[in-house]
């Protein structure tokens, strides 16, 4: 037998009691005839106590053990004369009677405490010892609980978790697609999902009326710190429903989640605001809500001073920083800085300074009296002590900068709290994005997304201003969900691919496997999914999603573990019928 206990269960109470532990040897120290030796496994740390004293064979034993050694050890639990409040075992400790090592270890190339001295790279390439670390197993354990409440709450509301191929077809709307190239149908491939967003709808076609699965996704896009080429949706749709009822049915399932994870409970419905008004109060579609600092236009109060910048911009937008009013010359220069970063891109910031005193001082004194700045000052809702800030420009732009800048104004001062947790749902995002590039419009969400009601009679005439039934689920500045109630008219769905430039033809030729059962009775349909990487991370504390993914990819896309991605054999790409062109460094 290994074990009669594990490394966390031994208490005061068990004193007296001859056990069994095995686990790995943490640290060890030699306090004259006593050597101390930290056990670890996943449930805790318990210390062994050898004496040289009563036993010199076993002690020069346990002397011998080296960092992360597996050992099997028998003893009776004793209490410790020197008690550590920090440990749930540490009123006791195991005098060891019999000592067997498992197995070696070598020295392990960082450090495996709380805080380890390894960069993430050595950790990454190790991340079977990086798990080892508490911190990151707690994040595995919390990944787990998440997703068995997840579980449950569906299951409660008659969710059944049906999964769906992973071997589909390349679909070019939407990110790239990972491919895999087939060797019974040569010269063919597969294409990995991106999400099992047409399954899903023929579940609801198939009369499965609500469904579930956690999955994997797959999307060969550029890095970010909240994105991982293979990615965990909680993917779910649902028949005979309207926005409302799965708004309603999801807010449920955040409210306990919030409950159980973040002993928070939410009992306000969760705040709903328009695309439109995201865009205009916030310059996102994902906004951080636990802070105010709201954009206003102020094109009417300073256009028409000789201030050619801001004459002849189409948008002058401001924030109003508050008990920012202090910032040094120094701060405001690097704020100017920020926003002139190549990926922000303005040409330049305005401020002003509302002292005190009362008193305004602004970078743009030469066309602007202070009576003008009182104006300033009224429009963005300022007292004395509060910093401006403005940007100019197109509008859209402008509303980006000013996003990037209200957020770091919020880093700054410190209104983005890690334990304050700000949900709230984005409605009615456009059906359409055009894109200029190419002269024509994508589905901003995808092609199945429906357009509102209220809107269908703007699809021929006005596609742009065309809203969809969909919203995305976001806290605090993350989206951690999107979906949307689906096309199930076959009109309306021919009217949307032929605003998408689809020919009759092309959309059979990708979708038609979908459109096929579109015609054997459709029910009202709309569903939901939520990044759990993303989501796990936030109640995590962590920035980025690779803390809470056991072995997540780098910044290159690569497993630096596994060392994948790799070259593959002459004979397998000869089964494929597939050659390489070049040699690629
Ligand atoms: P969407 O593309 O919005 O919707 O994805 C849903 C959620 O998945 C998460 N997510 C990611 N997480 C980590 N890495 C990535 N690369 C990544 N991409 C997306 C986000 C996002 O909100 N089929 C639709 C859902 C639907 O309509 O029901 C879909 O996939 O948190």
């Amino acid at each position: 037998m290994y074990r009669t206990h594990n490394c966390g269960a031994l208490k005061i109470n068990n004193q007296g009691e001859k056990v069994t532990l095995s686990g790995w040897v943490q640290k060890s120290r030699n306090l004259g005839g006593m050597t101390f030796i930290d056990l670890r496994d996943r449930y805790g740390i318990t210390q062994l106590v050898f004496d040289m004293d009563r036993n010199k064979e076993l002690s020069e034993k346990a002397r011998k053990l080296g960092r992360e050694f597996v050992i099997r050890i028998e003893g009776e639990v004793i209490e410790r004369s020197s008690k550590n409040k920090e440990l749930v075992t540490g009123e006791i400790e195991i005098l060891v009677n019999k000592l067997e090592v498992l197995s070696k270890s070598e020295t392990p190339p960082f450090t495996i405490e709380e805080k380890s001295d390894g960069g993430e790279e050595l950790r990454m390439k190790y991340r079977y010892l990086d798990i080892r670390r508490n911190p990151v197993r707690k994040a595995l354990e919390l990944r787990h609980k998440f997703t068995q409440e997840v579980r449950n709450y569906l299951d409660n509301q008659q969710f059944t978790e049906v999964e769906t191929p992973v071997l589909i077809n390349s679909s070019p709307e939407g990110a790239r697609d990972f491919v895999v190239p087939s060797r019974l149908n040569q010269g063919q491939f597969y294409a990995l999902p991106q999400s099992p967003q047409l399954f899903k709808q023929l579940l609801m076609v198939a009369g499965m009326d609500r469904y579930f699965q956690i999955v994997k996704c797959f999307r060969d896009e550029d890095f970010r710190a909240d994105r991982q080429p293979e990615f965990t949706q909680i993917d779910c749709e649902m028949s005979f429903v309207e926005q409302n009822d799965i708004l309603e049915l999801f807010e449920g399932l955040a409210k306990q989640m919030f409950k159980r994870f973040k002993n928070i409970e939410f009992t306000e419905a969760f705040p709903r605001i328009t695309y439109e008004e995201a865009m205009n109060l916030y310059g996102s579609d994902k906004p951080d809500i636990r802070f105010g600092m709201k954009i206003q236009c102020l094109n009417d109060i300073v256009k028409g001073k000789g201030f050619k910048v801001f004459d002849d911009a189409e948008f002058i937008g401001g924030i109003c920083a508050e008990n920012a009013g202090e910032y040094s010359r120094k701060q405001l220069d690097a704020l100017t800085d920020f926003v002139k970063k190549p990926q922000i891109g303005a040409k330049g910031l305005v401020y002003v300074k509302y002292n005190s005193d009362g008193s305004l001082k602004s970078s743009v004194d030469k066309f602007y009296p202070e009576s003008e700045l009182k104006l300033w000052a009224e429009a963005l809702n300022a007292k004395p002590g509060d910093l401006l800030l403005l940007i100019s420009g197109d509008k859209n732009h402008s509303l980006n900068v000013l996003n990037e800048l209200r957020l770091e104004m919020g880093n700054q001062l410190g209104l983005r709290d890690a334990n304050k947790f700000a949900p709230l749902w984005v409605v009615d995002f456009p059906l359409l994005d055009w894109d200029d590039e190419n002269k024509r419009f994508h589905a901003m969400h995808h092609p199945f997304t429906s357009p509102k009601q209220e809107d269908l009679h703007l699809l021929d005439s006005n596609p742009a201003k065309v809203r969809a039934n969909a919203y995305d689920f976001v806290i605090n500045g993350v989206e951690v969900g999107g979906g949307s109630v689906r096309i199930h008219q076959e009109e309306v769905q021919q009217k949307m691919f032929k605003l998408l430039g689809f020919s009759t033809e092309q959309a059979y030729a990708q979708f038609g496997y979908l459109l096929n059962a579109f015609k054997y009775g459709a029910p009202p349909h709309g569903g939901v999914a939520f990044g759990l990487d993303r989501w796990v991370a936030m109640f995590h504390g962590s920035e980025s999603i690779r803390d809470v993914i056991a072995f997540p990819k780098n910044n290159a896309g690569r497993d630096v573990m596994i060392d994948a991605p790799s070259i593959i054999d002459d004979s397998q790409l000869k089964d494929l019928g597939l050659s390489i062109k070049k040699t690629i460094k």
